[in-house]
């Protein structure tokens, strides 16, 4: 009779906490909610912000930066040129021999490497010094596989840093701040180009940087080369951020400004947007507080792969405190950033009926051992919620671009949803390049994105946007625009 009721008393306990366990479940859902109503006001809210910040300086959360490129590269660039890309988890070096209009990009070789962590928290020339000597290593190795290479007296090299520039150039600009994890105190306000100038001729090379850009900038120059209806790029990777070709005349805060082109690409620096349109939890708020740069990239910190496998864990560990389902609390839970997002989408996307990589993540990595069904269920859940809010996130960001300059069918920031057919304006075919490991590897992110895009513009105009992946868009961009800028020739 007493083992009994020791079993019914540890029955209805257990049911208590699996109920309490739903309830936090639900409440993640609600306040993760992103109807198509809700995509809308933040549309809307981007596109305010960015005339905002194309305004004035400081006018918005958005820093609208000025990039110099007035044009972008269109096929007939020809030469051999250098890239590199300091991103968010690796460092790309590159050569690319371009072949004009008619043949094309004849080669390319990359080399890619991670970045060792203790450099992005040390000092600027320790980073640049790994850069020099990664690159040096890099042209020795081309130069031996290619005579001719060594005849050459000076090379020009594309340098995308992938952080907040102030363009002074084309090829200068200012550190503003650092985002990602990077953390380099003495390296904010200085050139970044002087930087890998100076310890590139440290090591002997006659190398010149002819552009620094963002990978954005560079992921556009790629998109257009492949397409002239590319308007726009967008990164979600590490880190998430936009540009896109403005109008000089609607960047206000530069009057005046004159562009070969009548134009320029413009660095949202989308990762710092803020609305209070955005669906945030507590989690988010935690997150954000206990990150090296609070209240400062909380778009980035919703929706890039830097950030999404920690909100799962943070769900995690709230749940694990309120109740046995994962059995003893693990302090591996506790530990920021264990849980990585390339973990959280193999769990997302277990396909296997009794989700077995889920219940090897929550093993090795989290350590919680023998989770039953029903709670890596619920975990699947979780990353789903908090994948598919980023997802949407990003897709009406996107909007919001195509808002601001006029090819989301709407009469502008300001008028009605009028289509722009019954207006008599013609609805154009636009593209946008995309770029970012979340992006091009997180199939289920991919398609809550792609989804949510058409869900927001519509039956009638979704089919005039289109979302194009870029292969190495922020590497082979920069080499692009090096060389369209460089004296390198091109065929016109
Ligand atoms: C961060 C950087 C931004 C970059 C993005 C994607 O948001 O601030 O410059 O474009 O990550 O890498």
């Amino acid at each position: 009779c007493t083992v009994a009721a020791v079993v019914v008393g540890w029955r209805l306990r257990s049911r208590m906490k699996w109920k309490r366990v739903v309830g936090v479940l639900r409440e993640l859902e609600e306040a993760c909610g992103t109807s198509v109503s809700r995509l809308r006001q933040v549309v809307d809210a981007m596109a305010v912000e960015m005339h905002a910040g194309l305004a004035s300086e400081g006018g918005s959360k958005l820093k609208m930066l000025l990039t110099f490129v007035d044009k972008l590269p269109n096929g007939n660039e020809k030469g051999i040129c250098y890239a590199i890309h300091l991103g968010g988890t690796n460092f790309r070096v590159l050569r690319v021999h371009l072949g004009g209009r008619r043949s094309g990009i004849l080669r390319r070789d990359v080399e890619r490497m991670p970045i060792p962590q203790h450099l992005m928290t040390s000092t600027s020339e320790d980073l640049f010094e790994f850069i020099a000597s990664s690159l040096k290593q890099f042209v020795v190795g081309e130069e031996e596989k290619d005579s001719e290479l060594s005849s050459v007296s000076r090379s020009e090299l594309g340098f995308t840093f992938s952080f907040p520039v102030k363009q002074v150039s084309v090829s200068s600009g200012i550190l503003i701040k650092w985002t990602k994890g990077f953390s380099i105190a003495d390296m904010i306000g200085k050139d970044v180009s002087e930087c890998l100038q100076q310890a590139m001729a440290k090591k002997g090379l006659n190398i010149h940087v002819a552009a620094l850009v963002n990978d954005t900038v560079g992921t556009l120059a790629v998109g257009h080369y492949n397409d002239e209806d590319t308007v726009a790029a967008v990164i979600i990777g590490t880190g998430t951020n936009a540009c896109y070709f403005e109008r000089a005349d609607a960047i206000i805060k530069c009057q005046g400004l004159l562009t070969t082109s009548g134009g320029m690409v413009v660095n949202m620096e989308w990762g710092n947007f803020w609305s209070s349109h955005l669906p945030r939890t507590q989690y988010d708020i935690d997150l954000d507080a206990e990150s090296p740069n609070p209240n400062d990239q909380g778009f980035e910190k919703m929706i890039s792969g830097m950030y999404l496998g920690d909100i799962v864990r943070r769900v995690l560990l709230r749940m694990s405190r309120e109740s046995d389902i994962f059995g003893p609390s693990s302090s591996r839970l506790s530990t920021p950033f264990i849980l990585r997002t390339p973990l959280m989408a193999s769990m997302h996307q277990d396909d296997t009926p009794d989700l077995r990589e889920v219940a090897r993540v929550c093993n090795d990595v989290l350590g919680i051992p023998d989770v039953s069904l029903k709670a890596r269920k619920l975990i699947v859940n979780i990353c789903d919620i908090i994948t598919r809010r980023a997802a949407r996130l990003a897709a009406a960001g996107i909007v919001g671009i195509l808002k601001k300059i006029g090819r989301d069918g709407s009469a502008g920031v300001a008028g009605s949803r009028t289509k722009a057919a019954s207006s008599g304006g013609k609805l154009k075919r636009t593209v946008v390049a995309m770029e970012g490991g979340l992006y091009t590897n997180y199939t289920l992110f991919r398609e809550y994105l792609e989804e949510a895009v058409a869900e927001i513009l519509g039956e009638e105009l979704a089919p005039f946007v289109t979302l194009k992946v870029v292969e190495d868009g922020s590497g082979l961009g920069a080499a692009l625009l090096a060389a369209s800028l460089s004296f390198i020739s091109t065929d016109t």
